[in-house]
């Protein structure tokens, strides 16, 4: 194993001072002269056609600057962001609660309010269409009059499943059901719109994409996306809810409209009204195997709720097909999935874009094998654990499936998986306990299918110190950390000495969403390759102050090193004197992933995929009378390539563990006639500290060669399998399956008398 002087070890959150002491600057909290306050006016109904919009009263109240409607936006009604379906205001019928049809600008906050109270809106109600399986059948009501409500029904295939079927002793099939979740940040959506003297729309927002909000709001202006400009200031939180492009492109708009500086908080209520849910799913699995546990065959369809507007859910909906077997290898399988068109809350991305849901099932589904079977639930996963080269979707093999046994075999030692048989069972009359496993295979990245790149710069000044500018959004997750450390790491420098600027479209190329755990790896290499150059001239001047071979020299800790000692020679020092020779102390990288090609045991032609493994481990104490779940512990085991920040990593980790834990017992939105009726977070309840479990933590740092110093993405694997060894060790302790999530006293209860 490689040894690094920065990455590997601890170094506080970037930015990360000012955030614990408020005195972080998030995009509510900026102020310009004569700015406006902009409010939406969101529709009363999940489904209604507009018949009149009458906006002469709210045009007339002293301090309102501007009501406008479609007709007021100079380019595109669209949000653009991955499909042109989504209005940004509405103009014939409303589709989903979250559909605007009107945005004003005023001068307060009370006179916004005031506007939007005096818009007079004529509606007429439309029965509209709230249950996926309903709209899936033929005759039902069209959420589209031009398209039908199955908006893609996706298919993953290899082997023949008849076959595998054939070949099994045991089949198990089963329907699991999974719920809404809210991402439920900290800071909702939030921006604030400026005009500039030169025409220029600059613009600051709480954004996961800086640069695809740059084309979402140039096409909404009418403008080159040269003239946008978007900064990210510090971010609350995102989870995929920020993803997409929200009010910034309003507050654009607004702003454009008015001359303005515009700002645009979304409320609480609004912000859950508004943006996209991770999809309530159902998902029915048919799993074959031979008597001593081999995977024979998988068939799994997923009907997903998505909405009226596609957003991400066609993406998210392939995703579930995409890892309808992983972590195992299956040697046929058939795994379909249905995006459906509802008037329910638009569904996209969310931490972790379907595989939540999915390996709630495949998981949930190993394990009713396993007790069919009369397996320990560790041997049926090591069985049939994905192994390097192996198939895992039509065309892409794993590579390091080593990844697999190490996670189970480490995640199985901490928590003394062989021995608790030796821990009571029933500690009370009351009580149940119960373990429960889970696995887990992730990409870092969207993978092989889907371009995708990076861009970073760095320029070291006269004095040693560095800048690196990057177009990635640090939400929390502690992406500029990250790149700070890597930087370091490259130039010989400590991390104190570079500052990695927040992103801003006019200065920083585009480096991708934060998304899909992906940063770490794309934006990490960019800034490596960034900083290559330069380290090869400090290099260069080391060795020639030196005197020493150039492969005998160093840099690290800010200082020149020769055969593994330190000089006197400070790093600062070689940085002045390339300034003096006119040598380059600037550059910029770019990264594209490279998928190796393979050939498929079938002759097919297939990709190697990068992959990270996980593994947790949960015990629970149920009370059969009140069917209330007690998580004891949750072990997380993650490969994670090569650790960059301990502490980072372990918030990563707690952070999905405590996030799993609310969507599998606390979190449900709930949804009547296409409207949320739980738009708080007193009646959308989210866990505090006091809720969360233990949480033991280890890692499996297996280096892939593609990821920068071996480090690869760890922001969506926790979160994926928490909720399925959750649901694993209550259906052991209850000695029944648990199918539906949320797990609610009622459905523990439900599963006691089901035995
Ligand atoms: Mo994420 S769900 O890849 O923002």
């Amino acid at each position: 194993m490689p040894e690094f002087d920065v990455v590997g070890k601890d170094l506080a959150a970037v930015g990360g001072q000012a955030v614990v002491t408020g005195k972080a600057v998030y995009s509510p909290d900026l102020d310009f002269p004569g700015m406006l306050v902009g409010k939406l006016l969101y529709s009363p109904y999940a489904c209604a056609r507009i018949i009149d919009l009458d906006l002469t009263a709210a045009r007339g109240i002293p301090g309102v600057a501007a009501v406008i409607t479609a007709d007021d936006i100079p380019g595109e009604n669209s949000y653009l962001y991955w499909y042109p379906d989504q209005p940004l205001l509405v103009t014939d019928e409303v589709r989903y609660q979250g559909d605007a049809v009107a945005a004003v600008a005023a001068e307060t906050e009370e006179i916004a309010l005031a506007a939007l109270e005096a818009i007079k809106v004529k509606y007429e109600p439309l029965d509209g269409v709230f249950d996926p399986e309903e709209a899936m059948k033929p005759g039902s009501n069209q959420v589209w009059p031009d398209k039908p409500n199955i908006q893609s029904h996706y298919v993953d295939q290899w082997g023949d499943i008849k076959q595998g079927f054939a070949a099994a002793d045991v089949i198990i099939e089963n329907t699991y059901t999974t719920h809404y979740e809210e991402h439920a940040m900290l800071e909702t959506e939030s921006a604030v719109a400026h005009v500039q003297s030169d025409g220029t729309v600059l613009v600051h927002a709480s954004a996961q994409a800086p640069h695809r909000d740059r084309m979402q709001i140039a096409r909404a202006l009418g403008l080159p996306e040269a003239m946008v400009r978007e900064i990210t200031p510090h971010i609350g939180g995102a989870f995929g809810a920020k993803d997409e492009a929200h009010i910034q492109i309003h507050a654009a708009i607004l702003a454009h409209h008015t001359g303005r500086p515009v700002k645009i908080v979304r409320t609480r209520e609004e912000s859950i009204q508004t943006h996209v849910k991770r999809h309530p799913s159902k998902i029915r699995y048919r799993t074959g195997a031979t008597r001593d546990g081999k995977l024979t065959a998988i068939h799994m369809i997923a009907i997903g709720d998505t909405g009226p507007y596609v957003n991400a859910g066609e993406e998210v909906m392939m995703v579930m097909a995409n890892y309808g077997v992983s972590p195992y290898f299956v040697p046929n399988a058939r795994t379909e999935a249905y995006t459906v068109l509802t008037n329910n809350p638009i569904c996209g991305a969310f931490r972790g874009f379907g595989v939540p849901q999915v390996t709630f099932a495949f998981e949930r589904q190993m394990d009713e094998l396993a007790r069919r079977l009369e397996m320990d639930p560790l041997e049926i996963r090591k069985l049939n654990g994905l192994e390097t080269g192996q198939r895992f979707q039509p065309k892409a093999v794993v590579r390091q499936g080593d990844g697999m046994q190490a996670c189970l075999e480490k995640a199985a030692q901490i928590s003394n998986w062989e021995a608790r048989s030796d821990i009571s069972r029933q500690p009370a009359p009351h009580l149940r306990r119960g373990w429960g496993m889970a696995a887990s295979f992730h990409k870092s990245g969207f993978g092989c299918d889907v371009t995708d790149h990076a861009s970073a710069a760095v320029n070291m000044a006269p004095d040693g110190s560095v800048v690196v500018r990057t177009g990635g959004s640090d939400m929390g997750q502690g992406l500029h950390t990250v790149l700070a450390q890597f930087a370091a790491e490259q130039l010989g420098i400590t991390p104190d000495q570079v500052k990695v600027y927040q992103p801003d479209t006019a200065l920083a190329a585009d480096a991708g969403a934060s998304v899909a755990s992906r940063a770490t790896l794309f934006s990490g290499n960019a800034v490596l390759r960034a900083a290559a150059p330069i380290r090869e001239v400090l290099l260069e001047l080391a060795a020639e102050e030196t005197g020493a071979d150039l492969e005998l020299v160093d840099l690290g800790d800010g200082f020149v090193h020769v055969e593994g000692e330190r000089v006197n020679l400070p790093i600062a020092d070689l940085a002045a004197k390339a300034y003096e020779k006119n040598l380059p102390m600037q550059a910029s990288g770019f990264y594209a992933m490279e998928y190796p090609q393979v050939q498929l045991a079938d002759g097919a032609e297939g990709y190697e995929q990068l992959a990270s493994f996980g593994a947790h481990v949960a015990q629970v104490l149920v009370d059969i009378e009140t069917g209330q779940v007690e998580v004891e512990q949750v072990v997380a085991v993650h490969d994670v390539g090569q650790v960059v920040n301990p502490k980072g990593l372990r918030g990563q980790i707690e952070g999905a563990v405590s996030m799993a834990f609310g969507f599998t017992f606390m979190e449900d939105l709930v949804v009547e006639q296409g409207k949320t009726l739980n738009n708080s977070l007193e009646s959308y309840l989210i866990p505090t500290a006091f809720d969360t479990p233990e949480i033991k933590i280890d890692v499996v740092e297996l280096h892939d060669p593609e990821a920068p110093l071996g480090a690869k993405g760890v922001g969506e694997p926790p979160i994926n399998i928490t909720p399925a060894a959750i649901a694993n060790a209550v259906a052991d302790a209850v000695g029944a399956p648990i199918t539906q999530l949320p797990i609610s006293p009622e459905r523990v209860l439900e599963a006691l008398q089901s035995r």
